[in-house]
């Protein structure tokens, strides 16, 4: 008997994998350029007394670290799922899995996302996309039943609720409707706890104001900087010929507000998780002193899945080795003392810590 034929949404998911290991999805400007440490020249530590752990959503972490949402949903993510969870778990970091739609409409696939369940993560992340949380065109709105089983399929801790309208937008079969999202979100808030998470255009202060109005415990400002979902959804409009939406996708590929931008102005009393075009364990440091809690890593995790969950280790190890070295040229012992150092922002980051207020 031959396996029965992907959905739409699985081809979506596969589709994504590929074209972000392939192409070059990348937003052109690296903000993290912009951020400057200042140096320590009698640190008065040892590098070996430096601690990296730290406490998020109430869990304790080997450092701050999270392996960013990305994947589940479709045959190939349940092994690059497995492999995030294995290492996410030798480590002690956080680790997200990508939304769960595809397994609340079809329940074969819910063991590519359960499969994080076999390894001890510290602090596990569900999602869901805060566009599903509306009525869409000819679609039911996901609901509080909905969240609690995505939340049960990976007995997870905190449920991610993305904000993803760019991507909708220039994607080919997006959803287009955003009125009533933000009241969605309250009524999650108020049976979970609930991350607010962007996904590559950053949050602003008015809308993290707003999120935390509806509840949210936290916000993942997913700022512009590393991988774009304009680009990503470029790529797949060129392979289908849909001329209006590779126009959109090249139009926006840099849209949004950086990241470490992002980490100030969404600063509203929450904690806060860095991701976007975090690619090294200096790009970690910059984010504490900018005031995240932990900054979180897809792409390259991504890309170290594909080949092992020693590969995933490898990296994790090698950006916890930076962060101390960071740390350790600052004089922080600890990640509190690396939160209270100061950083230097030059422009055009600082222009919109300016301007964007
Ligand atoms: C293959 C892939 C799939 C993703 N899917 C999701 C998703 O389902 N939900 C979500 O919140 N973010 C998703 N993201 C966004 C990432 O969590 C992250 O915000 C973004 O990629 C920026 O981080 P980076 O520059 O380190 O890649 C995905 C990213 C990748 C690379």
């Amino acid at each position: 008997m031959s396996a029965p034929e992907p959905s739409k949404t699985e081809q979506r998911k596969a589709e994504h994998v590929n074209i972000i290991l392939k192409e070059n999805v990348s937003a052109e400007y690296d903000y993290w350029n912009d951020v400057h440490l200042v140096h320590n020249a009698l640190p008065e530590i040892d590098f070996d007394e430096i601690d990296v752990s730290t406490t998020l959503f109430g869990h304790r972490l080997a450092a701050p670290l999270v392996i960013s949402s990305m994947t589940g949903g479709f045959a190939g993510g349940r092994e690059i799922n497995a492999n995030l969870a294995k290492a996410a778990a030798e480590v002690g970091v956080a680790m997200g899995v990508g939304s769960q739609r595809a397994a609340l409409e079809k329940p074969e696939l819910v063991p590519t996302y359960a499969v994080v369940k076999d390894h001890d993560i510290p602090l596990r992340f569900a999602n869901l996309g805060a566009p599903q949380l509306v009525p869409q065109e000819g679609k039911r709105a996901y609901g509080v039943d909905d969240a609690r089983r995505a939340m049960e399929m990976i007995d997870g801790h905190v449920l991610i609720c993305h904000l993803n309208f760019l991507q909708e937008i220039v994607q080919p079969e997006g959803d287009h409707r955003a009125k009533g999202v933000l009241d969605a979100i309250r009524r999650l808030s108020a049976k979970f706890p609930v991350m607010a998470k962007e996904t590559g255009a950053g949050i602003s202060r008015g809308v993290a104001q707003r999120l935390k109005g509806a509840g949210v415990k936290g916000i993942d400002v997913g700022g512009l900087g590393g991988t774009s979902f304009s680009a990503v959804e470029y790529y797949r409009a060129k392979k289908e010929a849909i001329d209006l939406k590779e126009r959109l996708g090249a139009t926006f590929w840099n849209w949004g507000i950086p990241t470490p931008a992002s980490i100030q102005l969404a600063s509203v009393g929450l904690p806060i998780v860095a991701t976007g075009g975090v690619r090294s364990g200096y790009h970690v440091a910059k984010a504490i002193v900018l005031g995240a809690s932990a900054a979180g890593m897809a792409k390259p995790m991504l890309e170290a899945a594909k080949e092992s969950a020693e590969a995933v280790v490898r990296e994790l190890r090698a950006v916890i080795e930076e962060l101390k070295a960071a740390m350790f040229l600052t004089g922080s012992r600890t990640v509190e003392e690396l939160a209270a150092q100061t950083a230097i922002v030059a422009r055009p980051t600082a222009d919109w810590l300016e301007a964007a207020k």
